[in-house]
């Protein structure tokens, strides 16, 4: 049985860590691969870093699927130590939110097709070409590993209104409001 683990939010300081190496694939880092997905897909969420669950160690969980309405259908991936092998000159703009910085949406520029190297949880070194969502996923997930946010991507207007906002919310014990 997998365990919901707790989500690590805004302004906590842990997700401006760079995150750690994973140094082997084993039965354990397999049971917190469980537990971050279902931690992921009960948020609801589409990517979840494993900072973001207090662990500061380069291992992503990435379901585009769970998006949808139908729940039924999941097809999960696990990249442990991803890196971004070629990303395209070609870009693109969509919404993006995160689960550590809830309720808050922005437009981010990206690119929009890459290729991405990573271990899979049987510790195989794999391969993967992605675009769409999938590729801005992958891209906003391994920000994460590097302590980076969405945010950051932003006007530096908005990311101090945005950080001000949860911080303030912080000290009052309540929710920001946007
Ligand atoms: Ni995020």
């Amino acid at each position: 049985m997998a365990t919901k683990l707790e989500l690590v939010t805004l302004p906590d300081k842990l997700l401006r860590k760079k995150s750690a190496p994973v140094e082997r694939v084993d039965d354990d880092l397999r049971k917190f691969l469980d537990n971050m997905l279902l931690t992921m897909y009960e948020a609801p969420g589409i990517g979840l870093a494993a900072v973001q669950v207090g662990v500061p160690r380069r291992i992503v969980t990435i379901d585009v699927v769970n998006k949808e309405e139908d729940r039924e259908v999941q097809d999960p991936i696990f990249l442990i130590n991803p890196e971004i092998l070629w990303s395209s000159d070609d870009v693109a703009t969509e919404e993006e939110g995160c689960l550590s910085i809830p309720d808050y949406y922005a437009e981010v520029e990206r690119p929009a097709s890459l290729r991405v190297g990573y271990i899979d949880r049987e510790g195989r070194k794999q391969e993967m070409a992605a675009e769409g969502l999938l590729a801005r996923c992958i891209q906003h997930e391994i920000d994460h590993l590097d302590g980076r946010l969405f945010i950051d991507h932003l006007s530096k207007l908005k990311r101090d209104m945005v950080v001000k906002k949860f911080a303030k919310a912080a000290r009052d014990g309540t929710k920001p409001v946007f």
